[in-house]
């Protein structure tokens, strides 16, 4: 609904700009600042078309309500533009401030909804709107709200799977130079799509004070140096290379998970042939084939070969990266025919309802399922990758041009300790960057997932920022969409050729 009321913001916003007319159209005459008390069935947009003339002036009364709040406590604190409540007190502005309000007033910039508490803001910008997710992000709040409670946090995300979205709206701010103050970033090479030297801040300070090169694992480290620094704080590990399965619906046909791609075939049969989804995946972001047939190269190639694939090592025309396609080719042959229409949690719904039967996605699906209160899952390594561990890891990264420097220092302190740590990985679904987090915290998959990356040969995700430069791995996962599409092997691996010969690493 919000997001239909922002995308009919800028409608409107584009169509009086055209007409230069001014920002809020048929303006009742002008008014004072007025104090109102919501009744029942009440809608920030209804508001705005009675007090100010039109309903895309909803974010001047947010904004009011929420500025006085901060001087008065008996008026509303507004989260969330569609959730407001009866009885709450609002602040509507007069048509002036109004029109002065709107005209600075960007949807990109959720920022401009909330006050400045004494301590200023803390703008954090994730794609994290997910269930399990967003409760995560909502724990290492909480940790620093204890520690700084006259700062006002601003979650400024952005939905969308992996960033699809977010990425954007980010790059447009740094290079604008209007920054949220945080932000998050894959470690890996990632950074490099934000020029690191231009628009970021080095973080080896905070690294030296918090002794965070003693708590997170060596390799780690490594992954999230680039040019001699490090540019992120990184607050766990995410596996890529799970594939999750309705437990209820495995005993039911006497099925275990496949360990390869031939047994693929006889558990999607025998599915099949009980009347389930045997494979289930949304392709909507344009990320989610990239994602799943990562996990088939490993599977396919081994972990040797599949780095290879990053260094030059290993060739992209090869056979064992089309029978890695084949594998692909074979295992959509199983898949919802609506696809397409799905994201990766909305796909993992048929899994939920058991008219699905396996789904390959990053353990995030882990938080996402304990969110909705789903117990009934199983989990395994994907085809092949047993013993492999395609890794991934979030950080969070501060823009030289951060508003609010010391809040964010700050932030990025809350990000690299035990207690944020741990209060945002169980949530998530994610495992500690951090060596010393209490495995009890941890239910079974993550408490599995902490032994296999003590185990296993570790890779680096591509899907995730952390194999390939970001523009690599953009072209990466567009051959993937064409070939969901078209099937045709040859025209794949030509465009994985071309896409590597672009990252100047194939010849
Ligand atoms: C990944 C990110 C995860 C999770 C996932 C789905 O890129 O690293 O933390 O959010 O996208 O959105």
């Amino acid at each position: 609904m919000l997001r239909r009321t922002f995308i009919n913001l800028v409608l409107v916003l584009a169509m009086l700009l055209t007409l230069g007319a001014s920002v809020v159209s048929a303006a009742p005459p002008a008014q004072e600042e007025l104090t109102y008390t919501i009744k029942l069935g009440d809608t920030l947009w209804a508001l705005g078309e009675k007090y100010l003339g039109s309903g895309t002036g909803w974010p001047a009364l947010m904004a009011a309500t929420n500025q006085k709040n901060i001087e008065d406590s008996t008026f509303a604190y507004i989260k969330n533009a569609d959730l407001i409540h009866p009885g709450w007190k609002l602040s509507i502005p007069s048509q002036a401030d109004a029109e002065a309000f709107l005209k600075i007033w960007d949807p990109g910039k959720p920022e401009l909804l909330f006050g400045k508490r004494a301590g200023g803001q803390l703008v954090v910008g994730s794609w994290w709107t997910a269930g399990g997710e967003a409760e995560g992000l909502s724990g290492m709040f909480r940790i620093y709200k204890e520690k700084y409670p006259d700062v006002e946090i601003v979650n400024a995300t952005v939905a969308g799977g992996a960033g699809t979205n977010f990425k954007a709206v980010l790059k447009t701010r740094l290079l604008g130079g209007d920054p949220p103050d945080t932000f998050q970033l894959h470690a890996g090479l990632e950074v490099e799509g934000y020029s690191p030297e231009t628009y970021l801040a080095p973080l080896d300070d905070i690294y030296a004070s918090e002794g965070l090169e003693k708590a997170f694992p060596k390799d780690l480290l490594t992954l999230l140096k680039y040019q001699d620094h490090y540019w992120g704080v990184p607050v766990n590990i995410h596996r890529s290379n799970v594939l999750w399965y309705n437990k209820a619906v495995f005993e039911a046909n006497g099925l275990t998970p496949p360990a390869n791609f031939d047994e693929f075939v006889t558990v999607a049969e025998a599915l099949k042939a009980a009347g389930i989804t045997p494979f289930v995946l949304g392709t909507k972001d344009g990320w989610e084939a990239g994602h799943i047939f990562e996990d088939i190269l490993a599977g396919t190639l081994g972990a040797e070969k599949y780095n290879g694939l990053w260094t030059g090592a290993t060739s992209w025309t090869g056979a064992d990266v089309a029978q890695a396609l084949g594998n692909f080719k074979m295992m959509l042959g199983y898949a919802n025919p609506d696809h397409s229409a799905h994201t990766w949690d909305s796909a993992g719904e048929f899994l939920i309802a058991g008219t699905g039967g396996m789904m390959i996605m990053g353990d995030w699906t882990d938080g996402w399922f304990t969110s909705k209160g789903f117990k009934g899952y199983g989990w395994a390594p994907p085809p092949g990758t047993k013993g492999i561990f395609v890794a991934l890891s979030d950080s969070f990264a501060m823009p030289k041009d951060a508003p609010n420097a010391d809040n964010t220092r700050n932030w990025l302190k809350v990000c690299g300790s035990l207690e944020g740590q741990e209060a945002f990985n169980p949530q998530k679904g994610s495992i500690c960057a951090r060596t010393d987090c209490d495995p009890a915290l941890f239910n079974a998959y993550l408490q599995s997932a902490m032994v296999d990356w003590g185990q296993d040969a570790i890779v680096a995700s591509v899907a995730h920022g952390a194999a390939a430069y970001e523009s690599w791995a953009t072209d990466y996962k567009d051959v993937l969409t064409l070939f969901v599409a078209s099937g045709d092997v040859a025209a794949a691996q030509a465009g994985f050729q071309q896409a590597c010969v672009d990252a100047e690493i194939c010849q």
